[in-house]
């Protein structure tokens, strides 16, 4: 028999190693794992990135805990999967949590192997993926796991606006752990399996005395209808994680670079008949702004995010003749397209990301105003309906916007207009360009004369007839120069290419500071 050679020896150890690090915590947790439909971590690498392109660093690496019998409890790798791989050919930089392996929770040396991919991700400008599933910080290390979160939180914020950061919930999620995924800049969560909560059902019912299940609590659902918190709500991992290489699709990989423009089928001058009967004759009839998007965009492709929350406002990635673009739209089908708390919240974060990865903004206009409200008021609708003008007004990437109908008072300004640096303003012929509706104007500056005519209700309605005249257009606001071009609504992608093709080098900086102070 042949003797073994030293390095065929060592690679036999090597191979032994690895064997044993792939099984994570064992056949038995990954079956328990696998009961719920969730995929074990390598799986979900397989899927987020591209067939073969996934480099695992520190497979190895075990905690250095003794606490609690934890000497006996060490797997290579200690409940994390990190490395670098490619999703459709464009590095990222990835973390994936095992929960086969002590719950997947966090430790000093888990915390250290996902703090050197995040080092990695922003030293050289690629995005940084997490992939979440954990029982939070692991008991028997204490302050020393929480010494890991805040390495991470740190990292996540020195990131931030330098390289994209998602994150998936792919599992719980639970006390401080919740604040690194939301300083992220898109949160995914799965239907039924993931939950994210500051503090559990169990501590809820001791201190507030209510009773409320994890998934009503903190699930998918909860988070991407009710609190904002997820961006997406997904059907499973699967899903998850191809939503994720998605989005990635749309973004550039740091903030130096742009975002990539792809081939597309559609043309750039293709005119959209359809959108010339989309409007309704009457005023107070909503129509879906939706399909004005879809019917513009190239190949009618459009990634909505943040779908079911504050459903009022639109927000989401499409292209036009290839290039990226981030698209804010009114939804006359919801409260009327009003802005409110939620929806100026939900805007002015997707505008920040756009402008903090030159990625253009195109919005479209049909807002009535601010939503009126004892509610609105005393949550204070004034700073949150701040930060969405604010947001419009610091953002330097080209601004494109389109006022398809009602664009009056405070909320016309902030929906990206001239007057807060937009570049370019469109307007469809039947756009009303007003401080306020016809109605409410005519109550409030002809209340006496209304109220001496013979006939009051007659009066009203010349009157407002008459203002719906002067000032129910797009005109005034043409001849201020406030709009650039009143369009035929069937040109709307063409003159939005236009706007984008003219504006592709557009450099316009704001002065320097540390940072602003959006109103928080
Ligand atoms: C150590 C943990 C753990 C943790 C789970 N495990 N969470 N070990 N530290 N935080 C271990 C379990 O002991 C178990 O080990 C294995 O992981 C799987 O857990 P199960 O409980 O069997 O799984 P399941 O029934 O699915 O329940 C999942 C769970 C539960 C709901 C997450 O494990 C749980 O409540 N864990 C504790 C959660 C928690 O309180 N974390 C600390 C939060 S404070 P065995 O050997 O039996 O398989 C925090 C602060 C962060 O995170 C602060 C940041 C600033």
């Amino acid at each position: 028999m042949e003797m073994e050679t030293l390095i065929q020896k060592r690679l036999r150890e090597l191979e032994t190693r690895n064997e044993k690090a792939m099984q994570g915590g064992g056949a038995n947790r990954l079956a328990k794992h696998k009961q719920g439909g969730r995929l074990t971590a390598r799986e979900r690498l397989d899927i987020l990135l591209d067939p073969g392109s996934f480099v695992e660093m520190d497979r190895f690496v075990v905690h250095r805990c003794n606490n609690f019998g934890m000497a006996d409890q060490r797997a290579p790798g200690d409940g994390v999967v990190t490395g670098y791989g490619r999703v459709n050919g464009k590095l990222i930089y990835v973390s994936s949590q095992d929960f086969t392996v002590i719950g997947g929770s966090m430790s000093r040396t888990q915390a250290n192997k996902i703090c050197k991919v995040m080092d990695l991700a922003l030293k050289n400008g690629a995005p940084f993926i997490s992939l979440n599933d954990s029982g939070g910080a692991r008991i028997q290390e204490g302050i020393e796991s929480l010494g890991g979160y805040a390495d991470i939180f740190t990292r996540n914020v020195t990131s931030s606006g330098v390289i994209p950061q998602i994150t998936a919930i792919l599992g719980p999620c639970a006390g401080g752990a919740v604040y690194s995924p939301s300083i992220t800049d898109f949160v995914f969560m799965v239907k039924n399996t993931s939950y994210m909560f500051v503090t559990g059902p169990d501590v809820i019912k001791t201190v507030t005395h209510e009773d409320v299940t994890k998934e009503d609590l903190g699930g998918a659902i909860t988070h991407s209808q009710r609190s904002g918190v997820a961006h997406f709500a997904t059907e499973d991992d699967k899903h998850c994680l191809l939503m994720i290489r998605e989005l990635l699709g749309f973004l550039p990989a740091n903030n130096l670079d742009d975002a990539p423009v792809l081939p597309t089928t559609d043309t750039p001058d293709r005119i959209v008949e359809g959108l010339n009967n989309l409007i309704p004759d009457n005023p107070k009839k909503p129509y879906d702004m939706l399909s004005v998007i879809t019917e513009c965009v190239d190949e009618g492709y459009f990634l909505e995010v943040h779908k079911h929350y504050a459903q009022n406002l639109i927000v989401g990635f499409a292209r036009f003749n290839g290039r990226p673009v981030g698209i804010v739209g009114n939804q006359p089908n919801v409260l009327a397209g009003c802005l409110n708390i939620e929806a100026s919240r939900k805007g002015a974060r997707f505008i920040r990301f756009c402008d903090a990865f030159n990625i253009p903004v195109v919005s479209f206009v049909d807002v009535p105003g601010f939503l009126p409200g004892k509610d609105q008021e005393w949550n204070g609708i004034i700073t949150h309906g701040a930060k969405l003008l604010y947001a419009y007004a610091e953002a330097t990437v080209p601004k494109i916007t389109v006022i398809t109908r009602k664009a009056y008072g405070g909320a016309y300004i902030v929906m990206g207009s001239k007057l807060l640096r937009s570049d370019v303003n469109l307007a469809y012929p039947t756009a009303e360009i007003a401080v306020m509706g016809a109605e409410g104007a005519v109550n409030i500056i002809f209340r006496e004369q209304i109220a001496k005519a013979a006939d009051p209700a007659a009066e009203r309605a010349r009157l407002i007839a008459e203002y719906e005249n002067k000032f129910s257009n797009p005109y005034v606001s043409a001849e201020l120069g406030y709009t650039d071009e009143v369009i035929e609504p069937a040109m709307t992608r063409k003159r939005i290419i236009d706007a984008l093709e003219m504006l592709k080098n557009k450099r316009e900086t704001n002065p320097p500071k540390k940072h602003g102070n959006i109103p928080l």
